[in-house]
């Protein structure tokens, strides 16, 4: 099989372990950076070039897309689709999990269990918009924010209507949900391939801390998902339509709840938190794909 792994940096964890994997399979893989792929587009007619050679014959790419480049990205994950190349998550199933707002919509339509959101556009609208939450605390989340950086707690409606004031000054995007206080600072990243939980981590916050992210101090060991939270993550990713996917649960007194479906999961965390071949899984799900033809 002939494999293009989309990556703006062939030296990250993820993009190697990829690639490595890939050829432990004896499969060739390349590293193209999308920002390099170039398209010409006609009736019916589908190009690609990448640095003055034609790109062709590639079974399938794996995009691993920032979410700075998503728009160009995605539009070259379509170009190789349009080309006929398999792609474990296809330009518009990327799209939907860059959209929270959108998945979080999609998701409840479908049943899934998620903390109670709320947004809206006009300071007018504050305080109608905090009853329809309910009483605090309230998690406030920046839509750009990122590992942890852009989300914060109001434990009183005051702190949230003067934290929700100062973000709309800014024009800043964002949602309110209400605080799961019984997830005690710890959350559950399941790793989901062709529809299967194949990975999982329980993140824990630092003391002191409600969010769990790594890069905020938090602790990651491996986990094993109960049905119902395995079931839960799967369905996500299929709501969503990826292939490949990190979906983030955290554990309620109502059941589990999805924070998130990332198209681009890294694989650094996962894989040394619980020593599975991550990388091996999604190489397996797309030679059994390419077999049956997509
Ligand atoms: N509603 C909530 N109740 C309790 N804890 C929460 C809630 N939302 C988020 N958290 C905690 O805060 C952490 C960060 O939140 P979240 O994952 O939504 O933002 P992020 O990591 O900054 O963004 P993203 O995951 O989209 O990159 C979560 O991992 C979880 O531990
Ligand atoms: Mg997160």
């Amino acid at each position: 099989m002939k494999l293009a792994i989309l990556s703006r940096n062939g030296k990250l964890y993820s993009t190697r372990r990829l690639v490595e994997a890939a050829r432990a399979r004896g499969h060739s893989a390349r590293v193209l950076d999308p920002l390099r792929c170039y398209m010409r587009i006609a009736e019916g007619q589908f190009e690609m070039h990448y640095k003055g050679r034609e790109i062709d014959g590639y079974h399938a790419v794996i995009p691993r897309v920032g979410a700075s480049i998503t728009r160009y990205g995605t539009a070259v994950v379509r170009q190789f689709e349009l080309m006929g190349t398999f792609t474990p998550n296809g330009s518009d199933a990327i799209l939907r999990a860059r959209d929270k707002l959108r998945c979080h919509q999609m998701l409840a339509a479908d049943g899934i269990g998620m903390p109670v959101t709320v947004f809206g556009d006009n300071p007018d609208d504050t305080q109608d918009l905090l009853s329809m939450l309910g009483p605090p605390p309230h998690v406030i989340k920046l839509n750009e924010g990122t590992q942890g950086a852009g989300v914060l707690l109001a434990e009183k409606l005051s702190a949230s209507r003067g934290v929700i004031e100062a973000l709309r000054g800014l024009y800043a995007d964002f949602l309110v949900q209400e605080f799961i206080a019984e997830a005690k600072g710890a959350d559950l990243r399941c790793f989901v391939v062709g529809g299967r939980v194949i990975a999982a981590m329980r993140r824990q916050a630092p003391k002191g801390d409600f969010r769990s992210n790594l890069h905020r101090g938090g602790i990651a060991r491996p986990v094993r998902p109960s049905e119902a939270e395995q079931e839960v993550a799967a369905r996500a990713a299929e709501v969503v339509g990826l292939g490949v996917a990190g979906v983030d649960l955290i554990r309620s007194a109502r059941g589990p709840l999805v924070l998130e479906v990332n198209a681009s999961p890294g694989l650094e965390g996962i894989e040394q938190a619980t020593g599975v071949d991550v990388a091996g899984a999604i190489v397996e799900y797309i030679e059994a794909r390419v077999r049956e033809g997509g």
